[in-house]
């Protein structure tokens, strides 16, 4: 296996209970394709942040409460991100929306997932919101971050059925599981060389992504 030093450096923001920074954290070490140099949160009780802690993985709180503006704020995010060392970034239940200075900052470097097939559902409360919608079926994006709120170029998805008698906490929980296969499949695919952004594009292996890969 190859030593840490030769992994991509992923650095890893969350605000809340880091279920995907879990999947994360469990594929780099299964694989070591990658490694969680750090997890970020705006949130000083995120879950997630045990979740790091106890896999020994750094951590740093950057509160949101303690900036005058969204500017300062994600400046002083940004250099916790570089301090990190970071290659990749990834938001993963990062609830904070960033500048269009930080997305420019990292472009081509930060990835996000969403619980919709985007671009169905973007913004919040997607899962009330596709039953609502009446859709037959739901799922999750992994996308580069863009200055459009999710709506950067998507990479890959896993689709899930809407079952009847599904609320929005039992198709939340059908996404999620999916999300923690696809979430860490893309970020493999990063560290191998094989994904880019280039011309506000996704491309995977060297051909632009028409249609999301199917996780
Ligand atoms: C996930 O559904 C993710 O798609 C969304 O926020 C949720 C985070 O869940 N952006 P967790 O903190 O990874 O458990």
């Amino acid at each position: 296996m190859s030593g840490a030093a030769d992994r991509l450096a992923v650095v890893v923001l969350i605000s809340g209970s880091g279920t995907n920074l879990q999947a994360l954290i469990d594929a780099a070490a299964d694989d070591g394709r990658f490694t969680v140099a750090c997890v970020i949160s705006n949130r000083a009780d995120a879950g997630g942040l045990a979740r790091a802690a106890a896999a020994g993985i750094p951590t740093r709180v950057v509160d949101h409460t303690r900036y005058a503006d969204r500017a300062g704020f994600d400046s002083a995010l940004g250099d916790a991100i570089d301090a990190c060392g970071a290659q990749l970034i990834v938001l993963a239940g990062f609830m904070r929306i960033l500048t269009d200075a930080l997305v420019a900052r990292f472009r081509g470097r930060m990835l996000n997932i969403h619980p919709s097939l985007l671009p169905a559902f973007q913004g919040l409360h997607t899962h009330r919101r596709a039953l609502e919608a009446g859709v037959r079926e739901h799922g999750a994006s992994v996308h580069f971050v863009t200055a459009e709120l999710d709506g950067g170029p998507v990479i890959a998805q896993a689709r899930v059925p809407v079952l009847a008698g599904d609320d929005a906490a039992t198709l939340a929980a059908r996404v999620l599981a999916r999300e923690h296969v696809l979430l860490p499949e893309v970020v493999r695919w990063y560290a191998d060389g094989r994904l880019e952004m280039r011309d506000g594009r996704a491309w995977l292996d060297g051909a632009a992504i028409e249609t999301p890969r199917q996780c």
